[in-house]
């Protein structure tokens, strides 16, 4: 096997995610890529006995109960804390600036508030409606989601509400998990017209969606894609087996080339006997792949950034329309440059291991839920088709990476802090800045590159 790793962002353009998207984002463009070479080699069966166990005491531990095999799991959340401890701190401190999306993205109800009517509209574009009435979860399933989408994503609102027992309020949501955003600015003119606030992991400049944390980071189990936490510990083990300097001067990516009409074309960049476009690039097929059983981590990509990532500052912006020769470019300019290329790669590891880490995605869904919750203008109720989910209800019935991958997700301890503070409203200056800055350079890299193809001669494209 080549070396390689996962990627899951590639193209820059004007989606954005809540995820994991960026890491990968961020090593595929930067000339050294192994850096997920440990990763790939180190995931697989981890025994639960290897999640790191904290020093509190055995007690307040909260561990699932499941029924002995045979008889059917019922609701079990009797035992669990229904708030956090005295002792909890007051940290004081603020989340990272990144949140400060989640009123930018719940602006359109600022004034109107959130009837259930604007809720209903977004009806027939869900995959499943979730209630949190007095600290338990209710989920009303409307349709299959891909994969184990919303299963891993009701699994992971359960943890927030294990972390933060007592804290989150009553609330009713609609939710899609499909990638593409689906509220569309246009048919909604502002102001107040009420579009529906409709969750999912994506949204971009066009769409209102409510952006939240995907599925992956409790685990993908189709694709053996373990929870985040044990990712991100997996790629700095990885991180520290070989240096910048001494990782391959290629750009690699492994993904499915059938989800968007971007990621086909990508494929023409591959090495061919015509050129070397300086990209080894490996498609995948996730049933294939399936069939034969998960054996390594691969991610898809879906979303193509972060809002909380510059250009230049944290990755390297690749050109829609001419990839290739982009490609080629980055690469290269990579290696010429090799110290900002590894500060450009070391600022968005930190960003992803300081600014992404598992207790602030807990935190992101923390206030993006309770800000959501303030502006509801009906009370939250528990339809008559809903049924309740507990950790129990959803993991004890699992079995194999399923059930793994929960037991590693799995909170077992009520946070002893608070949540972080949630930082304030842009204003209006502050996000004219945040694009401009992320504009000028892009189109600083393009003017690089425009110089660069006028002196070197392009090779024809699709041979
Ligand atoms: C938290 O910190 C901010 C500034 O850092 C300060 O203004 C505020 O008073 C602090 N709040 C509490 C409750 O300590
Ligand atoms: C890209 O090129 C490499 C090296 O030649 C090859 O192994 C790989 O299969 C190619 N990828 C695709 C998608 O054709
Ligand atoms: C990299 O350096 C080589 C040798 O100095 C030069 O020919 C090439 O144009 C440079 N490429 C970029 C992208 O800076
Ligand atoms: C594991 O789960 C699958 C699918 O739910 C089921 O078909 C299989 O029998 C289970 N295996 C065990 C050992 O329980």
């Amino acid at each position: 096997m080549p070396k390689q790793y996962s990627s899951r962002g590639l193209i820059s353009n004007s989606r954005y995610c809540s995820v994991t998207a960026l890491i990968f984002f961020v090593f595929f463009l930067l000339f050294g890529f192994l850096l997920f070479v440990g990763f790939l080699n180190l995931s697989g069966v981890v025994s639960i006995s290897q999640v790191k166990t904290s020093s509190r005491s055995r007690q307040e531990e909260f561990l699932l109960r499941c029924p002995s095999p045979g008889t059917p799991t019922t609701t079990t959340t009797a035992h669990y804390p229904t708030r956090q401890n005295r002792a909890t701190q007051a940290w004081n401190r603020s989340c990272p600036s990144y949140f400060r999306w989640i009123h930018e993205d719940l602006r359109h109800w600022k004034e109107s508030g959130i009837t259930r009517e604007m809720v209903e509209r977004g009806r027939r574009k869900a995959d499943f409606r979730l209630v949190i009435v007095g600290g338990r979860v209710y989920v009303d399933k409307y349709r299959p989601a891909i994969q184990t989408r919303d299963v891993y994503t009701q699994w992971g609102i359960l943890q927030l509400l294990r972390l933060y027992p007592g804290r989150l309020p009553d609330l009713e949501l609609l939710f899609d998990c499909d990638d593409r955003p689906r509220v569309l600015a246009k048919e909604f003119p502002r102001p107040n017209s009420g579009p529906p606030p409709l969750f999912r992991y994506c949204s971009d400049g066009a769409s209102l969606d409510l952006v939240f944390p995907d599925w992956s980071f409790w685990g993908w189990a189709e694709t053996n894609i373990r929870p985040w936490k044990n990712v991100l510990e997996d790629i700095k083990q990885g991180n520290k087996r070989r240096k910048w300097k001494d990782r391959e001067p290629y750009a690699y990516w492994r993904g499915n080339p059938n989800v968007a009409p971007t990621r086909g074309d990508l494929l023409k960049c591959n090495l061919s006997d015509n050129y070397d476009w300086n990209a080894r690039l490996y498609t995948q097929d996730w049933k294939e792949e399936f069939k034969e059983g998960p054996k390594q981590s691969r991610l898809e990509e879906q979303c193509t950034h972060n809002r909380g990532m510059s250009p230049l500052q944290h990755y390297w912006p690749i050109r829609e329309n001419t990839k290739c020769s982009s490609l080629k470019y980055a690469v290269e300019w990579g290696n010429n440059h090799s110290e900002e290329a590894e500060a450009i790669g070391e600022a968005g590891s930190r960003y992803v291991f300081e600014e992404m880490k598992m207790e602030f995605v807990y935190d992101y869904m923390f206030h993006l839920l309770t800000e959501y919750a303030k502006l509801l203008r009906f009370k939250p109720t528990v339809p008559p088709g809903a049924v309740e989910v507990s950790p129990e209800t959803m993991a004890c019935h699992q079995n194999g990476t399923y059930r793994m991958f929960m037991m590693e997700s799995l909170v077992r301890f009520p946070s002893d802090s608070v949540p972080c503070n949630l930082p304030p409203v842009f204003d209006p200056n502050e996000l004219r800045d945040f694009w401009d800055g992320n504009h000028k350079s892009i189109k600083r890299v393009e003017a690089l590159e425009d110089e660069y193809w006028r002196t070197h001669p392009k090779p024809n494209l699709g041979s």
